[in-house]
């Protein structure tokens, strides 16, 4: 039943009126980018991302969801696994982002610090979610001004600077926009981004090899 719901969320989601577009030009996405789309869904942002000569990493717990993604993205990475757990190592993105996933996250604080986790210094952290009036059926699909307010003090805290709230008309959807550029964060010794992508296994949709990866240690 859950694999039906996704499907027929996923397809709904394959014509995303140019958000994905819109997240590319946001991020400053460019040749050399490595890009987390966090809870990917069926991959148009990803297809965004290559578009603009990134390395495209797509995140998603739903097999569906990626079934859907890999149909678009025959170049991307797709890793089957929720925010709480991201199978890669530190500092190995320059950018992640995600789009209308983070009410299904199940910590935010938790993801948060995990996506703080993979993003290189320097790196460029976007989150879009539909403005909401925190009503519990109306919002549930979407976030208060008030709750993007606090994310952008979690960012603070984590080590990001130029930590912004915008509400914005994306793809002709009323949204909030949070976002933030990682200086430092204070769990992890930080090398310039010299790694290691290439240890994951190109355009796998499942868990990749060395799924065990943890924390380096300083
Ligand atoms: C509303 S869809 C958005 C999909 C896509 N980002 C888009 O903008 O079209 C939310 C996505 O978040 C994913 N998701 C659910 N739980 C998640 C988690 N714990 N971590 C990351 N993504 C999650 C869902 O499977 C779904 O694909």
């Amino acid at each position: 039943m859950s694999a039906l719901i996704d499907l027929m969320t996923g397809l709904s989601l394959t014509n995303d009126h140019g958000r994905g577009e819109w997240l590319a030009e946001t991020a400053g996405v460019g040749p050399g980018d490595k890009v987390l789309d966090i809870g990917c869904g069926p991959g148009t942002a990803l297809a965004a991302a290559s578009r603009r000569g990134a390395t495209a990493i797509g995140l998603d717990p739903s097999p569906t969801m990626l079934w859907l993604a890999a149909r678009r993205n025959a170049g991307a990475i797709l890793l089957a696994a929720g925010v709480d757990a991201i199978p890669l190592p530190c500092d190995s993105v320059t950018v992640a982002w995600a789009s209308g996933s983070l009410h299904h996250w199940p910590d935010v604080d938790a993801g948060l610090a995990e996506v703080t986790r993979v993003l290189a210094p320097g790196g460029r952290l976007v989150i879009i979610e539909r403005a909401g009036s925190g009503h519990r059926l109306i919002g549930a699909h979407a976030i208060t001004p008030v709750r993007a307010d606090g994310l952008v003090e979690k960012l603070t805290a984590l080590g990001y600077s130029a930590t912004t709230v915008e509400r914005a008309d994306i793809a002709s959807r009323d949204m909030l926009l949070v976002r933030g550029d990682l200086v430092l964060t204070s769990s992890f010794d930080h090398d310039p981004v010299t790694h290691v992508l290439e240890e994951v296994t190109a355009s796998v949709v499942g868990p990749v090899r060395g799924s065990g990866w943890s924390h380096r240690e300083s």
